[in-house]
């Protein structure tokens, strides 16, 4: 029987598919795996079904040995793991890409809506006893019909939340390799696409490239009306230099669901009104995880049968 570490509690629904396949190994932690844990524990297995928080890399691969078969991610982005040093190994990389896209894009247009009408902040006066009655210039926000959404990146994700725009009553612009085919939308460039937005919401994948895309110079080029959101990855975004920005008023909020070094966040921001901070849930609803962990451990399943991967990573 092939053996399987699972690197963090999924649903018993999943385990036990992946029963029927192989011997599960589970980590059951209440926080990540260790370092020295998954170290330990990967040795002689031939599937590794791992979470975003888990770091996969060459040291990994060899403490698991050559018998190691396929490293399935739990999500959508794999920026924690060494695709080449994998495929330099045969191992096959898979992810869970279309599972979570309406979740993801439905979490985006609340974080949109969110930012741009206060709420955090307006949440956190009510819970301080701060509320003094209303007012009709109190805790203004801005409407985002007739406002312009700029996407960096069209993805699936991306495009879910460009699908959404036209309710909203907002204009989409998007960065992207090539023009796509969405009505309405304009393909602009990064920089004209900063200076012309109302909302930045970021879509693109973790990359050497995309690494502090949005650095000190990309937010000054932003108008100090406008909004950042960012639903992507962490280190996408320089939060010494978004916490300046949001200091200084260069750019009227932004609203955060991942860091640079989660689950630690840049004491910058922490003290911040016009920032909403939230603990990476963009894709947390129960119906997502589930049907995450189950495409994860199907892709599992698939290689320890001698098939295809049914999402190996591009
Ligand atoms: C992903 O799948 O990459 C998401 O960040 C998980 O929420």
């Amino acid at each position: 029987m092939p053996r399987a570490l699972v690197t963090r509690k999924l649903p018993s629904s999943v385990i036990s598919k992946l029963e029927a396949a192989c011997d599960v190994d589970l980590y059951v932690g209440s926080a990540a795996i260790s370092r020295d844990e998954l170290l330990q524990r990967v040795k002689g297995v031939d599937a590794i079904v791992c979470l975003l928080t888990d770091t996969i890399d060459a040291a990994v691969l060899d403490a698991a040995g050559p018998q190691l078969k396929i490293v399935a991610n739990v999500a959508v982005g794999y920026n924690n793991i060494d695709v080449p040093a994998c495929r330099a190994r045969n191992i096959a990389v898979t992810n869970t890409p279309d599972v979570l896209t309406n979740a993801c894009a439905d979490f985006t247009w609340g974080l949109i809506l969110a930012m741009t009408r206060r709420l955090g902040e307006g949440e956190r006066v009510v819970r301080a006893g701060a509320w003094g009655g209303w007012a009709l210039d109190y805790m203004l926000g801005m409407e985002l019909r007739g406002k312009q959404l700029g996407l960096v990146g069209l993805g699936r994700i991306g495009r879910a939340v460009a699908e959404k725009a036209p309710a909203f009553g907002m204009s989409v612009a998007y960065t992207a390799r090539k023009p796509a085919d969405i009505p309405g939308a304009t393909h602009m460039t990064l920089d004209r696409l900063l200076a012309t937005s109302d909302v930045v919401s970021l879509h693109c994948p973790m990359t050497p490239k995309t690494k502090h895309l949005i650095d000190q110079k990309a937010l000054t080029r932003m108008k100090r009306t406008a909004y950042l959101i960012n639903t992507s990855r962490g280190p996408v975004v320089d939060e010494g230099a978004l916490a300046w920005a949001l200091r200084e008023r260069l750019i009227a909020g932004a609203a955060l669901d991942v860091y640079e070094n989660e689950p630690e966040i840049h004491a910058g921001l922490m003290t911040l009104e016009n920032v909403m901070l939230i603990p990476h849930l963009a894709s947390a609803t129960t119906e997502t995880r589930t049907a995450m962990a189950d495409l994860a451990t199907a892709n599992a399943v698939a290689v320890l049968n001698g098939q295809p991967p049914l999402t190996p990573v591009p």
